[in-house]
């Protein structure tokens, strides 16, 4: 497939397919949310059965972590040295065996380099089998450049973000299994920060990660196997400016409210743990700063 077949374009097809034509190294960051097997009927008491228009989420287990594998390893290939891959998945159970997504990465030719905890904040199914499942998990995956196996630093105003994301589910948004705008804005700008490149999502779904990619200057490649998807993505894509608000709430969080430098120089905390240094300040996630001697001294666990 040429540049023009694909770039700024949503394939229509099933993404494995669509991915063996793609050439080697073209793109620089991925997100995606694949459809994740559930068989069609595992709606909760407070979230809606998903059914998507165009394909099927039934198959046999093992052939579908097969077929993640092959997807995944095909993303791999056309991927840069140094990209990354960002695959949004959940833990399942089906008659008490657990799948966990990292049974099948493991057989991918990528790196795991983080696992991110999704807080979704509400529980998709309510009854006690089990505690209420409030969590999904973003695999960061990362394609080694020559024998660098670790990549390069993320700047701290995105590192600071933490390992554990928070987004509520989308509900805007009528595709029945939509991740919010905020989850690939995070992931693009994080990696990309001012740099431009070429993104993927192929499972594009109503086009949540194209949108993000449009709206942070880059380039994309969009797949997805239903025409009724392809088609409202098309129209997200046409009005994206509606969406930059949500996309601004995003970045405007990745700050860094003070340097090392500046905490030195105010003698705040650069480090040095202990109730003893009173002028020590810490930032507990989601509270204001306060000083670490009044943490240590009003923790009660
Ligand atoms: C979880 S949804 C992705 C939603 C997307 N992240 C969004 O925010 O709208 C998975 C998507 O994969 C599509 N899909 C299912 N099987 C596919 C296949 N074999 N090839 C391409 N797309 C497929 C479904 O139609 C669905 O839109």
């Amino acid at each position: 497939m040429t540049q023009k077949e694909y770039l700024k374009k949503i394939i229509q097809g099933d993404s494995l397919t669509i991915l063996k034509t793609l050439p080697n190294e073209i793109v620089n960051v991925g997100i995606t949310s694949p459809p994740y097997n559930k068989g069609e009927n595992k709606k909760g008491w407070l979230v809606k059965n998903v059914k998507y228009s165009g394909a099927t989420d039934k198959l046999p287990e093992n052939e579908y972590q097969k077929n993640q594998i092959m997807v995944l390893d095909e993303i791999f290939r056309i991927t840069k040295p140094g990209g990354s891959f960002f695959y949004n998945h959940k833990i399942r159970w089906e008659r008490g065996e657990m799948f966990h997504p990292i049974d099948w990465l493991r057989k991918t030719k990528w790196l795991i380099r983080q696992e991110i905890i999704w807080d979704r904040m509400i529980a998709a199914n309510i009854r006690g089998w089990r505690f209420w499942q409030l969590e999904e998990r973003i695999y960061w995956l990362y394609k080694p450049k020559e024998k660098n196996l670790i990549g390069e630093e993320l700047k701290p105003k995105h590192a600071l973000l933490t390992s554990i994301w928070r987004f509520p589910p989308e509900r805007k948004n009528s595709h029945p299994a939509p991740f919010p705008l905020a989850l690939p804005v995070r992931a693009i700008y994080s990696i990309m920060d001012d740099k431009k490149g070429v993104i993927i999502d192929p499972y594009a779904g109503s086009g949540t990660t194209l949108v993000a990619a449009k709206i942070l200057g880059q380039d994309y490649i969009g797949i997805e196997i239903s025409k009724e998807y392809i088609e409202f993505a098309e129209d997200r894509l046409r009005n994206y400016e509606s969406e930059l608000k949500f996309a601004k709430e995003e970045t405007s969080k990745h700050i860094v409210l003070k340097t090392f430098k500046e905490r030195k120089k105010m003698g705040e905390f650069t480090g040095r743990y202990g109730p003893q240094n009173k002028k020590s300040k810490v930032i507990i996630s989601g509270q204001k700063e306060m000083s670490l001697f009044d943490y240590v001294k009003n923790d009660k666990s």
